[in-house]
């Protein structure tokens, strides 16, 4: 299985985003992580669509994987369509109508994530899950970078990686939260095929060592 690592920019130098960006992509990361918040669906304010604009403009060619966490999702999803998201993922709770949500992403040709709160259900899954590009674990509560890994989401990831699997659907299994050198292991033990992980990578000088380490820890589950 080809395991990917999305840096979430949460937690990089936010003066210097397209070097930064670029850097942990020579350092060997898949694709880039973008963090949503609007401050009324979790209590933080981060980054809007001309964020991800710019990091296009400045010539960035990597997949980004966009996590809308963010009440309403309508108005938002084509912006960040037309701002150069590969992926687009959104809460179910955050929409009130999860369908018509997925066909507004669809429609801008871009890849649909759902993403699932410790706390929420799976069951939002099976009726949609043909639809899926993405499955987004929370292994944390949304909001902030640099929360401690819940492994009481071990059980749900395992559970969703049955779920793709008796499909046989190419899914990805992202989880998203606590993600370190501790923790990589267990999330991919349980099925998790891509990391998005903020602070334990730009909280390191050295990108590319981390990442090394990252990819050894992943070695073992092969
Ligand atoms: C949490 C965000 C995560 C977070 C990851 O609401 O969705 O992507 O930034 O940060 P770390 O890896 O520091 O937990
Ligand atoms: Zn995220």
């Amino acid at each position: 299985m080809k395991y990917l690592i999305s840096p979430s920019i949460l937690s990089a130098n936010m003066a210097k985003l397209g070097q930064e960006v670029d850097d942990v992509i020579q350092a060997g990361a898949d694709m880039i992580h973008i963090d949503v918040m609007d401050n009324h669906y979790v209590p933080n304010l981060t980054i809007g669509p001309f964020v991800c604009e710019a990091l296009r403009k400045y010539g960035i060619k990597a997949p980004l994987d966009v996590h809308l966490m963010i009440e309403p999702v309508y108005a938002i999803i084509p912006a960040f369509a037309k701002a150069g998201a590969t992926c687009i993922t959104f809460h179910p709770e955050a929409t009130p109508n999860i369908q018509k949500t997925i066909e507004l992403i669809k429609t801008y040709h871009c890849q649909v994530g759902l993403a699932i709160n410790p706390e929420t259900s799976i069951d939002y899954i099976k009726p949609v899950l043909d639809q899926l590009n993405l499955i987004l674990m929370m292994t944390v509560h949304p909001g902030f970078a640099g929360q401690k890994f819940i492994t009481d989401v071990l059980p749900k990831i395992k559970a969703v990686r049955e779920l793709i699997d008796s499909q046989n659907k190419k899914i990805r299994l992202s989880v998203d939260g606590g993600i370190n050198i501790d923790t990589i292991a267990q999330a991919a033990q349980a099925g998790a095929d891509t990391f998005a992980a903020g602070s334990a990578i730009f909280g390191e000088k050295d990108y590319k060592k981390i990442i090394d380490q990252f990819r050894s820890q992943l070695k073992h589950n092969d």
